[in-house]
């Protein structure tokens, strides 16, 4: 027997909602379409959120899982054809422009293995600045043994569509010097902070400075072991060959919005994304689904035990 419930609340000044599933409970803001929280009762969070997040409107709160999109990071930094889509790219801002905008609850499902709830967001009635294209996204959240998030974005217009794109998931660690990576090891990846070099992923990812890398063809399944908490999290994805890992460390974390000095000890990026070569190009009528899987062992895996 499951028990199951969806309930409408507000918190700040934004509004959310919550899906319980039996110890499960997922929290959404209806701005950005932003999870806020995801955990089992009585246990620390497996997905992040900031302390100081602001929830009110206009800003993307710190932590969850921000939609980017129709760019990733910094728009000048993305293929010439993500940067045409937008009509001043010298003065975008990062991360695309949905993260802070309303989107529309489309519907709620309660089935017998899992609850969830699809969010909208249509281009054509509610137009971007300087980005005049015709698009629209549909975000699923499902919430049951696991929590499965898919991102939909098809091309509503007359013109090809070219985007970038992440789910830019936060994940709660314990201790951001004891946890490691699993999933990435012998992947080419952009060292961002080394004027963007191509480097090899040897081994785990294990972090001991600021972390901000672009993995390249990463494996579909990703792993964060987590000796202190004895568990990992487990990612596994589909619509994406690139995925960003991040952590600001010291200097950084002082440089954030809503985010405590002390806070990059307890947090870790890992963004599905769609990035440089990995961008999409949608023709009319096209779709492209971004889809990811989370889930907890309460154990550490085999890799990380030997
Ligand atoms: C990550 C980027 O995706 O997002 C980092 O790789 C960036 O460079 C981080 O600092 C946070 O971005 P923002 O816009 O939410 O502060």
């Amino acid at each position: 027997m499951t028990t199951a419930s969806v309930e409408r609340i507000e918190m700040g000044s934004l509004t959310c909602w919550s899906l319980c599933f039996n110890n499960s409970k997922l929290l959404i803001a209806e701005q950005g379409a932003q999870i806020l929280s995801y955990g089992n009762e009585g246990e620390p969070p497996i997905i992040w959120l900031s302390e100081q997040a602001e929830l009110k409107p206009g800003n993307s709160q710190r932590g969850g899982v921000p939609v980017c999109w129709p760019w990733f990071g910094d728009l000048l930094r993305n293929p010439q054809t993500v940067q045409a889509m937008h009509q001043q790219p010298q003065q975008a801002g990062a991360h695309g422009l949905v993260r802070s905008i309303d989107w529309t609850l489309e519907g709620v499902e309660q089935l017998e293995e899992a609850v969830s709830i699809t969010f909208c967001y249509n281009s054509l009635e509610q137009p971007l600045a300087h980005w005049p294209h015709a698009a629209e996204l549909s975000l699923t959240l499902r919430l049951g043994e696991r929590l499965s998030i898919s991102l939909v974005c098809r091309n509503i217009g007359q013109q090809p569509l070219a985007f970038s794109q992440a789910l830019h998931s936060y994940f709660a660690v314990s201790d951001i010097h004891q946890v490691s990576v699993e999933g990435l090891q012998d992947c080419d990846y952009i060292e961002t902070l080394e004027d963007w070099q191509l480097r090899k992923q040897s081994g785990a990812v294990h972090f001991n400075g600021e972390t901000d890398r672009i993995y390249l063809k990463p494996s579909a399944k990703l792993q964060v072991i987590d000796p202190l908490w004895q568990r990992t999290i487990n990612l596994l994805s589909s619509g994406s060959q690139s995925a960003v890992v991040w952590n600001p460390w010291i200097d950084k974390a002082q440089r954030l919005s809503q985010f405590d000095n002390a806070a990059w000890q307890q947090m870790l990026c890992i963004e599905h994304a769609n990035v440089l070569d990995d961008i999409v190009t949608l023709a009319p009528e096209g779709e492209h689904r971004l889809s990811v899987d989370i889930w907890l062992d309460k154990q550490l895996t085999h890799q990380a035990l030997v």
